[in-house]
């Protein structure tokens, strides 16, 4: 786990040994103090090198510890003051990574050497802790506090030029940095450690420190609504300009153990795993991402409503390229093709989707909704990677493409259906506006997005509204289930959406992006609950979240018991990344593990026997019967309910 070795000119080497990445375990742990200690106590060594096996230094502590008991105190911590406080010097030679615990180690070096294609920083903050290994109280000490908070609330990992000019580094080397770290190890053998030890330096000053602070406070509230993580962060660097070190370290210690217990962090713990297990698909044929071989790209097109503006905007050359790809094999803007953007609804300013055809004739469809300001550049790397498009991959059956918007039809319909009872609709809005639930907003605008007329084609269709209706079909009926012919009728009225300037919202114009409550609709859903003898009445904020969510991860139940979703970790994926699902909540699989199956099941049993006519509120088989094992936990799931058979 940390090898230790005794090298020529007095020096020792305590190499960190934990495949994949050197992850701080407590074995690798206690194999670090051990050689810390060997070093310490053979006379005949002057120096120590610490580095990583593997040209890896090392990518912070072992995730996995943080639902263990070793969770609230590592004891990294104090490692890295017994390395600073060492008479023997200590110097790190950093390859690959430094991350988190790993860059915290090598703060407590007293000498840092990396090669020039490290990564470094503090990627704490995005699982929901903070470096509490003495990171908040050491970064600012050695590099100030604007740049440490940039990095520390950010999470943001930088190359090892960048490190260097902030002054992390020491020395940055295009060659092997093990062998640097030696050489350079013999040249200090006698050197003063004092003013390397960081815990001994006073945090550089700055005239308007509490401007900065209130600055950056406001930035992560803003950047990151609903987030712990960011505002304790920086707390935790505070507490380096208002005490000495040995209050700091405490002060960062308590504010770890709050982090590291909160519901938060294991949310964000969960969705690193999750995305990491939704990589690893393969089919009951066994295709995977290490079998399937690259298809050069033969076509990408560009389809959305407002292409031609869009493709106006001088910064955004690289999508009117993408519309004129078409040679196969020939490299597309180097390797790069497409800017659009993650499915992610927030400031949604525009809907696209992208089509790419391979060469042999396959196509792929992406729906993209593109962020304003926010606008992220994805890439589609046609014969240098083993993946198509690095972004979240979900695999679903053919035909399944559209598992997303089989989520969005139904808490479409829960929202809906509880939108008409209540007594204004923006009591519903209002009400989830405030939460998780935020997301549930989006459908309506999503759905103004995309044009409320496609959904209306569909149904009439199916014929469930339109000519092809039978004459005498009840209004709110279609058979035994209830219907809400409200979207039918907005459509009906002309209100499609954003193209026409109004739908769910009114628009500043048609096509307009600026939207508002419409009084129209309160008023129409006034007339609505009239014609229908609808009692209005005051539901709860606990029902509507309920009704609406639970309904949701009912269905998600339902796909995962049919083996349509590979696992409940895809389904979160999907969430977190197709439908901006508030990351710090995990997913709506997470999240019912959090409720509780039998919670879920007795609220679903509840609403479904006050509202027979809401299939979607009617328990699935598979909740029932996860829910009989009580509360277990999601990765054991699958194995509880029986494996369906896959329909991959
Ligand atoms: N702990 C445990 N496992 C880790 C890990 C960690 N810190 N970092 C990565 N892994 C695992 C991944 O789960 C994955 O495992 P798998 O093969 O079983 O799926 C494997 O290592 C490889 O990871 P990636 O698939 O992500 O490989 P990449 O090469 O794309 O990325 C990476 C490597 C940049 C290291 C990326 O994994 C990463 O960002 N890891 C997280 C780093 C991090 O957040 N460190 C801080 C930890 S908390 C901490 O140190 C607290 C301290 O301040 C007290």
């Amino acid at each position: 786990m940390a090898e230790y070795l005794r090298l020529p000119h007095s020096l020792a080497l305590i190499r960190i040994r934990n495949p994949p990445v050197n992850a701080i375990s407590p074995a690798v742990l206690y194999g670090i103090k051990e050689g810390l200690q060997k070093a310490v106590s053979d006379h005949t060594v002057k120096a120590i090198v610490i580095s990583g096996a593997d040209g890896k230094f090392c990518a912070g502590v072992d995730i996995h510890v943080f639902s263990t008991p070793w969770s609230s105190d590592t004891g990294l911590g104090d490692l890295v003051d017994e390395m600073q406080r060492n008479k023997k010097p200590v110097v790190a030679a950093i390859e690959g990574m430094a991350l988190g615990g790993g860059l915290e180690l090598a703060l407590g070096s007293h000498y840092r050497i990396a090669h020039v294609q490290t990564e470094t920083g503090f990627p704490e903050v995005t699982l929901g802790i903070l470096p509490g290994a003495r990171g908040t109280q050491l970064l600012p000490r050695l590099i100030g506090i604007p740049a440490a908070l940039d990095l520390i609330t950010s999470g943001r990992c930088i190359l090892a030029g960048e490190a260097f000019k902030l002054g992390i580094l020491d020395k940055v080397v295009n060659s092997d940095p093990l062998e640097k770290g030696i050489k350079f190890a013999r040249t200090i053998l006698d050197q003063p450690l004092e003013c390397r030890r960081i815990m001994n330096k006073t945090v550089p000053n700055v005239p308007n420190m509490d401007a900065i602070f209130s600055e950056v406070f406001a930035k992560v509230r803003k950047q990151y609504p609903g987030y712990i993580a960011p505002e304790t962060c920086i707390r935790a660097v505070q507490a380096s300009v208002k005490h000495p070190y040995e209050v700091g370290i405490k002060e960062e210690k308590e504010l770890a153990v709050y982090l590291v217990e909160s519901g938060q962090a294991r949310a964000l713990q969960y969705a690193f795993f999750a995305e990491r297990n939704a990589n690893k698909w393969s089919t009951p044929s066994g295709v995977s991402w290490k079998t399937a071989s690259v298809r050069p790209i033969s076509l990408v097109g560009v389809l959305g409503k407002h292409v031609g503006e869009f493709l106006d905007s001088p910064h955004l050359h690289m999508v009117r390229a993408a519309i004129y790809l078409v040679p196969s094999g020939v490299k597309f803007c180097g390797k790069h093709i497409a800017v659009l953007a993650p499915l992610i609804l927030i400031q949604v300013h525009e809907l696209f989707i992208l089509c790419v055809r391979t060469g042999d004739g396959n196509f792929f469809f992406f729906f993209f909704v593109v962020l304003g300001p926010e606008l992220r550049t994805y890439t589609l790397s046609h014969s240098t990677s083993s993946q198509l498009i690095e972004m979240e991959n979900i695999l679903v059956p053919r035909g399944w493409g559209e598992v997303v918007s089989t989520f969005l039809t139904i808490s479409n319909n829960g929202t809906m259906n509880i939108h008409v009872q209540v007594l204004c609709r923006h009591t519903v809005f209002s009400s989830l506006r405030d939460s998780i639930y935020v997301i549930y907003i989006r459908n309506f605008r999503v759905s103004d997005l995309a044009g409320l007329d496609v959904g209306w084609k569909g149904r009439k269709g199916q014929g469930l509204t339109g000519p092809a209706l039978p004459p005498g079909t009840p209004a709110r009926k279609r058979g035994n289930i209830r219907y809400c012919p409200i979207p039918d009728i907005l459509c009906e009225s002309g209100r499609f959406g954003q193209k026409t300037g109004k739908g769910w919202y009114q628009y500043d114009k048609p096509l307009g992006r600026i939207h508002k409550p419409d009084p129209w609709l309160s008023k129409f859903l006034s007339q609505y609950r009239e014609t229908y003898h609808i009692e209005p009445r005051v539901i709860s904020q606990d029902e509507i979240l309920e009704r609406c969510l639970y309904a949701l991860i009912n269905e998600a139940f339902r796909i995962l018991g049919e083996g349509i979703a590979a696992s409940p970790e895809h389904i979160d994926v999907i969430y977190l990344h197709g439908y901006g699902w508030p990351r710090y909540r995990g997913g709506p699989m997470f999240y019912a593990s959090t409720v509780g199956l039998s919670t879920i099941l007795e609220k679903l049993q509840k609403y479904y026997r006050q509202n027979p006519d809401i299939p979607q509120l009617e328990p699935s088989n598979y909740l029932k019967k996860l829910a009989a094992h009580g509360n277990p936990p999601l990765k054991e799931w699958q194995r509880l309910a029986g494996t369906p058979s896959s329909k991959l």
